[in-house]
């Protein structure tokens, strides 16, 4: 191995020295590989929330930190955003390449012909409470799609793999609607194969079988556009949920179902419910100074949700993007003056000019911005999170599919570094 692409290490306890090779890959940082250092050094290396750590190679998305920057397989998210639908954008993803006309028709249809769930799939929801939340009822009914679809459960078949990634992007809509119609105690809303992806999701939202439903084309434009900007983002906490799960063996509905429950987390996709519940506490442009100190309090948990970002050191691509759209929605639904927008936006100019914030590299992230969106929308603050897995069921999709076919690919078991007891004899009760 020629030196140069290698990290020499030495172990001054031994004096042992070892060459790891670098890799470089098409973008972003170089890795050193060190699968070897366990068996040459006998040494775990340790990274608490992996901020050092590649766990596998991956073709799908890039992400620049420090400049910004987010590419689909090489294509920027402005213009995928800009010029893109979702579901071109979902071929993209899972294909690795844009189609032609008749590459896309064909998926279209492919997708509209498996937005329907097996009827006694409903039934599920009937288990849960009206006031259920409905990331709870996302991750049970997605987890049970593996009972109903016997014929896609072989994930070594590439036939099989296939037709379940399609039967997940199709149908997510469609359960993710009827969390919505079940909390809300109305009848669920079959698709309808005449209108596209965002389009049916809103009908099935919020039609109700007495009128008849048009759907705003401002709405579902914008909600197509939110659907492109959260489908993935490289090896988040719940796409590397979904790829351990994976790893296993596990059939690829249990696998997005476990990448569901990571999601809800408020420091991941939960951010989105939470900046909602921020901005009504907050209340008025006049209390921002106190939370933005709040924020900075060590001693205070409260953190100013929708801000920072593991990886962008500056900003969040699709929060500028989602930003504009904002203003285009509200508009649009008459919602100029709308409140909470007004306030999001003395947030962000007053904590951008704060020096914890500039210090620290806080900016908007991609949480920012949605829920007031998809707020004039008339989509609840409870039903933010699962718009956000109903995109990001396709990055997940496509990442797991990249992995069943990777080379590397191996169970999922990383080690630890051991600080409890050291072995000792059990004592019975009455001697200790
Ligand atoms: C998403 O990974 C992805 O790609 C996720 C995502 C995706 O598309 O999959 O982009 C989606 O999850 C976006 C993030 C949504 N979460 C939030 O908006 C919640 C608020 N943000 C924070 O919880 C935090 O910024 C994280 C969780 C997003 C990132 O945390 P890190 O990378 O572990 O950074 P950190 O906590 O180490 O923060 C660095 C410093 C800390 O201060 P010190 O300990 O160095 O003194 O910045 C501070 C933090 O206390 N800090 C904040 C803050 N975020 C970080 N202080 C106040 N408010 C914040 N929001």
């Amino acid at each position: 191995m020629s030196n140069k692409n290698t990290l020499t290490l030495t172990d001054n306890r031994t004096g042992k020295t070892i060459s790891l090779p670098i890799q470089a890959g098409t973008a972003g940082p170089p890795v050193v590989d060190i699968r070897g250092i366990y068996g040459d050094f006998g040494l775990f290396t340790l990274d608490p929330g992996f901020k050092s750590t590649a766990s596998c190679t991956s073709n799908i998305t890039f992400i620049d930190g420090e400049k910004g920057v987010l590419l689909y397989r090489g294509y920027p998210i402005e213009q995928l955003a800009d010029q893109s639908s979702f579901v071109e954008t979902s071929y993209l993803l899972m294909k690795g390449e844009l189609p032609n006309q008749s590459q896309l028709d064909d998926f279209d249809q492919l997708i509209t012909r498996h937005t329907m769930v097996h009827e006694q799939l409903l039934n599920f929801y009937q288990g849960f409470r009206r006031d259920a939340h409905p990331m709870a009822i996302m991750v049970g009914v997605v987890g049970a799609l593996s009972a109903f679809y016997h014929d896609s459960l072989d994930i070594h078949d590439p036939r099989h793999r296939e037709l379940s990634a399609i039967r997940l992007l199709a149908k997510i809509p469609t359960i993710a609607a009827a969390c919505y119609k079940h909390s809300i105690g109305q009848p669920f809303i079959y698709p309808d194969n005449n209108l596209d992806y965002a389009a049916n999701f809103l009908k099935m939202m919020f039609a109700v079988p007495g009128q008849n439903y048009q759907v705003n084309p401002v709405v579902a434009r914008a909600l197509d556009k939110i659907l492109i900007l959260h489908a993935d983002h490289e090896q988040n906490a719940s796409t590397s949920t979904v790829r351990l799960a994976g790893s296993t063996g596990a059939n690829p509905f249990a696998a997005i179902s476990a990448g569901i429950g990571a999601l809800w987390g408020p420091s991941h996709g939960g951010a989105n419910e939470a900046v909602l519940k921020m901005l009504y506490e907050i209340g008025t442009v006049e209390n921002v100074p106190k939370f933005i100190k709040k924020a900075q309090d060590p001693n205070d948990s409260f953190r100013l949700m929708g801000f920072g970002h593991r990886v962008y050191r500056n900003h969040d691509p699709r929060a500028q993007v989602l930003k504009k759209e904002a203003k285009k929605v509200l508009e649009a639904l008459d919602h100029h003056d709308d409140p909470l927008f007004k306030l999001a936006l003395e947030l962000e100019r007053i904590a951008l000019e704060d020096e914890y914030f500039i210090e620290k590299k806080l900016y908007p992230n991609v949480d920012f911005y949605s829920g007031i969106i998809e707020s004039a929308m008339g989509i609840p603050t409870n039903m933010f999170t699962v718009m956000f897995a109903m995109a990001r069921c396709v990055g997940w999709i496509a990442q797991w599919k990249e992995m069943m076919v990777d080379k590397d690919l191996v169970i999922g078991r990383p080690r630890q570094l051991y600080q409890g007891p050291a072995q000792r004899n059990y004592k019975a009760v009455n001697s200790r």
